[in-house]
């Protein structure tokens, strides 16, 4: 085990009543007030245009406002946390890894709060929220275990006689991190206490539909103690406010997770500039499981469950398209419509709730464009319906359909409809080589029980993540280092080993002694 102590951070045994009924008091007092996010620069609150922020189960639910960072806003950032960039980097790492340490406790302490705004302002579940608090926990003490390790003293070299070579990471400069909704919690805290930790100045760009979340986080970083010259907050449009964060000469790399397009637009804005800068980018996947007829089916359709519909479809490691061996597929279809009838659409406040809505109407929109599209071209399986007419909420129901080829997904499907494939166990060359050829390789499932199989298919694609005989989503920081390939991401993985390294420069200093 790579040689840390850390322990993750915990659960709630929702089993306990009292646990759970603690929870939900606390869920209902985070709710009472309006929530704000503003600017904050330099340690300084500022005004912009104001946005209300509604709720997704419930678009009567006026949850908070945004104020939305102007042109100087950015400006003021990139001079200040250019400027405090030096600074933060010659600080001791382990300086550096107490601040994160410090707000982890705090993630814990405010752990009510944070999850009553993921629910509310990202419409995930109770547990969705939970897991969520707690990766970004992870990912604190994580990134201040590999600061201390990596980055605390020079690793002395091999040198010649009379001479003694040092290797050092150091910080870069600034740091712009671009963070996208569905993880509002988790994976903006991830880039900032990373760049942190590596010693960079961070200017955080929250995702438009998220800056609630994204506030009280960077509320509780102050709080643990990170200078206010080294990390601002900028909410606003990607399209105005982070264009102009990515095209600015001042900055030193940029960590972004979102979607592939956007992803090539900053890679564009970069390569304007003259100087070469690290582009962290973890984007989207067109996640595959291959299931042969070894597998376990109950097995199977539960994990097929969990990793197509968990979080409402809404995760960049979601199953979209599930390869059967055409001998087992009436069977496993047939149960998994069954337990498609088991799974609750409601209110992500309610601990029973399995599928809350999803993110905002212009997602319900494009999920039902694809969905009329597949009514014409595929086969459907199952649809669930919603349990009550619901027309403030942005719910979608379940779906899922058998098409032909894999190719009729032109692009990722960002929701709760699955696509199944079935295909002869003569032609396993073929499914791997249809998986490989979107270009996308992010996660990737396997049920079999026979070890050639799963060998061959892990030898033979391009996924970053791959999971055997179990669901494909939920990457535990330290233990799944998450990240995929091609179009899923440049790597290195969040949670990872190597993650930290890619936000430092290295330096080596050769001294005649
Ligand atoms: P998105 O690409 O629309 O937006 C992501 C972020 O980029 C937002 O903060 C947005 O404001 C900003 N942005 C948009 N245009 C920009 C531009 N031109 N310049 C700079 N910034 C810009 O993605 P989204 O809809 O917020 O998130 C969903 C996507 O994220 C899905 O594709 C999903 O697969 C992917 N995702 C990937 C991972 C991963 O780890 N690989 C994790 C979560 C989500
Ligand atoms: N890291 C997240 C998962 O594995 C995206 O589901």
């Amino acid at each position: 085990v790579y040689g840390e102590t850390r322990l993750n951070s915990r659960g709630i045994n929702f089993a306990d009543r009292e646990a759970h009924r603690h929870l939900d008091q606390a869920l209902e007092e985070a709710c009472r007030q309006p929530w704000l996010a503003a600017p904050i620069v330099d340690g300084q609150v500022l005004k912009g245009n104001a946005q209300t922020i509604l709720n997704p189960a419930d678009r009567a639910d006026v949850i908070g406002e945004v104020l939305l960072a102007d042109m100087n806003a950015a400006d003021k950032a990139l001079i200040v946390a250019y400027d405090a960039a030096p600074g933060w980097a010659n600080r001791a790492a382990g300086e550096r890894a107490a601040f994160l340490e410090r707000a982890a406790e705090l993630f814990e302490e405010q752990r009510a709060e944070l999850m009553a705004r993921i629910i509310r302002e990202g419409g995930r579940t109770i547990q969705d929220a939970l897991n969520e608090v707690r990766e970004a926990i992870d990912f604190c003490r994580y990134y201040a275990v590999q600061a201390r390790q990596y980055f605390e003293h020079p690793i002395t070299l091999p040198s010649i006689t009379g001479e003694r070579s040092q290797l050092q990471l150091l910080g870069r400069g600034v740091f712009i991190c671009i963070s996208p909704w569905n993880f509002p919690v988790a994976i903006f805290t991830g880039q900032i206490a990373a760049a942190l930790a590596a010693g960079n100045s961070v200017i955080a760009k929250p995702a438009a539909l998220t800056p609630l979340c994204a506030a009280y986080v960077i509320n509780l970083l102050y709080r643990a103690g990170i200078p206010q010259e080294v990390l601002h907050f900028v909410p606003g449009s990607g399209r105005e406010i982070g264009t102009k964060l990515v095209s600015d000469t001042r900055i030193a790399g940029v960590a972004f997770t979102g979607s592939t397009s956007t992803a090539r637009q900053i890679n564009q804005a970069l390569a304007q500039g003259t100087r070469i800068l690290p582009f962290i980018a973890e984007t989207g996947g067109q996640n595959c499981m291959i299931v042969d007829s070894s597998a376990l089916p109950e097995q199977v359709v539960k994990d097929v469950i969990t990793s197509a519909f968990n979080s409402c479809g809404q995760r960049c490691s979601a199953l979209r398209v599930l390869f059967l061996q055409q001998e087992i597929a009436p069977q496993i279809l047939e149960m998994l419509s069954g337990a498609m009838d088991e799974l609750y659409i409601g209110n992500p406040m309610h601990l029973s709730t399995d599928i809350g809505p999803v993110i905002s109407l212009s997602a319900h929109d494009d999920l039902q464009q694809h969905s009329e599209r597949m009514n014409c071209e595929a086969r459907l399986i199952k649809a669930m319906r919603l349990p009550w007419s619901s027309k403030q909420g942005n719910y979608f129901a379940p779906r899922v359909y058998e098409i032909e080829k894999f190719n009729q997904l032109q692009h990722e499907v960002f929701g709760p409809i699955l696509h199944i494939i079935r295909y002869p166990a003569s032609r396993l060359n073929d499914v791997v080589a249809a998986i490989n050829s979107s270009g996308y390789g992010l996660t990737l499932g396997i049920h079999s029980r026979i070890g050639t199989t799963i060998d061959y298919i892990t030898r033979h694609t391009h996924c970053g993540n791959v999971y055997v005989n179990r669901n494909i989503i939920g990457a535990v920081v330290g233990s799944q280092p998450f990240g995929g390939e091609g179009l899923s991401g440049t790597g290195p993985k969040a949670g990872g080993p190597h993650y930290l390294q890619r936000f430092a420069t290295e330096r080596v200093v050769t001294v005649n002694t």
